[in-house]
């Protein structure tokens, strides 16, 4: 039997996640040890392996066969965009994707007017104002801290992830409109789910019936 390899988002999804696999039996103890400066962890008798890379970058290990599996956000899915198999929402993970700023800009928004939108999302904010509203807008790409954009004065809004809503409160932003909720989602490459189907579909369903 050949190793399965999953590549797990680093962080609080990665340690969702694997509890989930725990929980239909197929955990990996080494993983626990988070001292540990392995790379690579292997569960020897499942014939599992897994590693932790970063969101952006498990769609692209997954696509390229490279892990035949993979956990990430819905947001990093939509904007990597690349071709693999949604095929589970594991339910956890759960926020928002929104564009969200002071309240005065809700009347730009309304009014179609031409705002500059600061994002670490710039695929998932065109698509939304070009495709589904048919509103023109500049599209300023950053790579974390986005509420600070508008605050600063380098956007009119943002569009970003939206969990507690603590972060837009103590900055004095607001939810504007919704682009739409995200979880974590696991992904197959598109050959492994052919060459794995077995496997993967029992893994699939069980992860399933726990949900
Ligand atoms: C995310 C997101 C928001 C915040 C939302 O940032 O970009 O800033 O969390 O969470 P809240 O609604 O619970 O306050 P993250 O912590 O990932 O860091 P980043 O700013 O570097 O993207």
């Amino acid at each position: 039997m050949r190793y399965l390899t999953f590549a797990l988002t680093k962080g609080r999804l990665a340690d969702k996640t694997l509890a989930a696999l725990e929980g239909i039996g197929l955990g990996c103890e080494e993983m626990k040890d988070k001292d540990s400066r392995k790379l690579i962890f292997v569960n020897e008798e499942k014939k599992l392996k897994f590693f932790l890379a970063k969101g952006p970058d498990v769609p692209t290990y997954v696509e390229h066969g490279a892990a035949d599996i993979g956990v990430t956000g819905k947001d990093i899915i939509m904007e990597e965009n690349r071709n693999i198999f949604e095929v589970l929402d594991l339910g956890f993970g759960k926020c928002r994707m929104c564009v969200c700023g002071p309240k005065e800009a809700e009347e730009k928004l309304k009014h179609h007017e031409m705002i500059r939108v600061a994002t670490k999302y710039p695929k998932i904010a065109k698509d939304y104002f070009h495709n589904k509203k048919h509103q023109t807008v500049d599209i300023i790409k950053l790579n974390g801290s986005i509420e600070l954009a508008p605050i600063v004065g380098l956007s009119d809004v943002i569009v970003d992830i939206v969990e507690t809503g603590t972060t837009l409160r103590e900055n004095g932003l607001t939810v504007l409109e919704e682009v739409c909720p995200l979880s974590a989602r696991m992904v197959v490459n598109q050959v492994s789910m052919r060459l794995e189907q077995q496997r993967i579909r029992s893994i699939i369903n069980e992860l399933k019936e726990k949900l």
